[in-house]
């Protein structure tokens, strides 16, 4: 074996977001060696972009909310094609692990009566998501990081895995790259836990950053894992339009969560229109009452219906498209978000209610990313906001209670799993969903890396890893600009898979794909590996188009319209045929990507029942 940088852990964890640090935590807590990578520096991570809250039912601001409530929202909010296990572990355990985030210091902003205060959020039937300001993710990742670096593990910046090693079935380490200098390390581990977060930059409108290229999806993969729901894209209501250099940058639920409202280019608030059946009861259906809810704190235990804008996020997107794509959309292509409604009927109900200051206190980050991204004041003027590629539901099949794949010893949590969220994610699930099903990786991976002996490193696994990334420095096979690459899979990706999907479109784009794996064998970066991104850009590619191939693969099997798909040529949902299945890619014996349908495990009865009673008493057609 080439004399590469080697260590050793107990537990290696690559990705190092709100998911990994709460799993290397939670390992470490258990004694063992603990190895965390960081594609970035630590600290940055998709996480902040949770910016609104993290859900979890402390019932501090609603007394009517309980798990049970939160789990039937999320079930309903994944149209039933969720993992009940990850779904009720996640609502059981989510109000645990905020109280001891707020114990290891994080500081969430407080009811009068001083507990932690909670908003609205869409899809939630309470105010559920525990807050700090607009910057919650932040919060989260300042308290994980503090907490985490007392714990002994050993942090590894600006480092890429190229390479999952295995020792016959079971995973028994990770091959990477350090960004600056190019030198390859290895790690050996016991167990490995897989925290990579998302997929954004497969498409161009993204609220990603570089660092999202699915390696996660795309290591466990090409080790033998399976990916499920891959068709089910976040497209978040609401990123920035303008100007074309921040475009996709998140403008958090928060916004409307604290009374903003969508207007068309005619001032109409479309959303009023377009109330799902199954969302009318809890619904406002005038301006008045969607106002209302924004004083939740003074209404506990009442009603307070919830305005449309706070509809689920795949709802909420689409019809921002369809009011852009019949012309009533704003100048650069998105609809107006804006607090002066809001602000005038607070004025009339309370005269010292000061607009200015109430939304600096409450949004603050976005006063500011309008102000100096947009050179526009929210507190007067309203912001341009259209849907913008945020989260990945599918992904790295795990069991429900440990995270572990299919492959022993590999685990997953974090946006690069998949299963808790089903079709589409609520709001502030994913901060919670990171602390619960984080916290379980961790233990169980260091529970398994204690079980196990350490495995055999094989020097042919890093022979031909290593020579397939120097091949595009020292034997490129064309020459083929990466980052032309990666922009045409990008447009593609937005354009024939984007929100609104067709057959037609999306066959195109599996051919499309074809031609960008034959290009992306092609590709070159010249010269060295120091500072090299577009070496990086050559290898990442290969992450991007297996991700991007699995979403259309699945998009296209999926003849149905659910939660992150929407299909025009099959615009309803057909829980007949559909409803209850996953989409399942793993890679053949030839290296091509197979395809399977797998249907769901059976809810038991007693979570039926909570879903029933918080469905008015009707169980919906895919669980009966
Ligand atoms: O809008 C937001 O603040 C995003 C939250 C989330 O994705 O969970």
């Amino acid at each position: 074996m080439a004399d590469y940088e080697t260590h050793e852990h107990d537990v290696l964890v690559i990705g190092a977001g709100g998911a990994g640090l709460r799993a290397a935590i939670e390992a470490s807590a258990t004694g063992v060696s603990v190895g965390l990578v960081c594609k970035s520096l630590l600290g940055k991570a998709h996480t902040v972009m949770a910016e609104g809250g993290v859900a979890a039912a402390l019932a501090n601001v609603d007394n009517r909310d309980s798990w049970q409530v939160h789990f039937a929202d999320t079930m309903r909010g994944g149209q039933y094609v969720n993992n009940w296990r990850m779904a009720q572990l996640h609502a059981q355990e989510a109000p645990a692990r905020v109280r001891e985030l707020e114990a290891w210091g994080a500081v969430f902003d407080r009811t009068k009566d001083g507990r932690i205060l909670q908003r609205n959020f869409g899809g939630h039937k309470y105010p559920r998501l525990a807050h700090v300001g607009d910057r919650t993710g932040l919060e989260l990742i300042r308290t994980l990081q503090d907490h985490g670096i007392h714990q002994g593990m050993s942090v590894y910046m600006e480092c890429t895995i190229i390479r999952l090693l295995k020792d016959g079935d079971r995973v028994c380490g990770a091959l990477g790259y350090y960004r600056e200098k190019g030198r390859f390390v290895i790690f050996k581990a016991r167990a490995v836990v897989l925290a990579t977060g998302g997929i954004g930059k497969a498409y161009k409108i993204t609220s990603n950053s570089w660092e999202y290229t699915g390696d996660g999806h795309s290591l466990a993969y090409n080790a033998g894992a399976e990916l499920i729901d891959m068709e089910f894209i976040q497209f978040h209501p609401t990123g920035m339009v303008w100007p074309p250099s921040v475009r996709g940058i998140l403008v958090t639920e928060g916004v409307r969560g604290e009374g903003g409202c969508l207007r068309n280019s005619e001032g109409k608030r479309f959303m009023f229109g377009d109330i799902p059946d199954n969302y009318k009861p809890q619904t406002a259906d005038n301006e008045e009452e969607g106002f209302l809810y924004v004083l939740a704190e003074k209404f506990n235990g009442k009603d307070s219906r919830r305005p449309p804008e706070l509809l689920t996020r795949d709802h909420v997107a689409r019809c921002i498209n369809r009011e852009v794509k019949e012309g009533r959309g704003s100048p650069h292509g998105g609809v107006f978000l804006e607090l002066k409604s809001f602000a005038e009927w607070m004025k009339k109900r309370v005269s010292s209610f000061d607009a200015d200051s109430h939304w600096k206190k409450k949004l603050p980050s976005m006063y500011h990313q309008f102000k100096e991204l947009g050179n526009l004041d929210l507190t007067k003027q309203p912001m341009e906001v259209g849907p913008t590629t945020h989260y990945v539901m599918g992904g790295i099949r795990v069991d429900g209670d440990s995270q572990m794949s299919k492959i022993p010893g590999l685990f997953a949590c974090g946006e690069c799993a998949a299963g808790i969220n089903g079709a589409n994610r609520l709001g502030g699930n994913s901060l919670s969903d990171l602390l619960v099903l984080g916290k379980r990786a961790g233990e169980y991976a260091a529970h398994f890396a204690k079980d196990h002996g350490a495995g055999t490193i094989h020097d042919d696994q890093i022979d031909e890893a290593t020579r397939w990334a120097l091949s595009f420095i020292d034997e490129p096979k064309g020459d083929e600009n990466p980052y032309k690459v990666q922009q045409d899979l990008q447009d593609m990706m937005q354009d024939l898979v984007g929100i609104v999907r067709k057959e037609e479109e999306m066959v195109r784009a599996l051919d499309g794909l074809q031609q960008l794996w034959e290009r992306a064998r092609k590709v070159r970066a010249p010269i060295n590996r120091e500072y090299n991104p577009g070496w990086h850009t050559c290898m990442d590619l290969h992450n991007l188009l297996t991700v991007s191939e699995a979403v259309t693969k699945a998009a296209i099997e999926r003849r149905e319209s659910r939660g992150g798909q929407f299909r025009d040529d099959y615009p309803k949902k057909d829980s007949k045929n559909f409803g209850k299945k996953n989409t399942v890619v793993w890679k053949g014996a030839d290296g091509r990507m197979e395809f399977r349908w797998e249907d769901l495990p059976p809810v038991p009865d007693d979570l039926k029942e909570i879903i029933k009673q918080q469905g008015e008493g009707k169980l919906p057609e895919e669980l009966q």
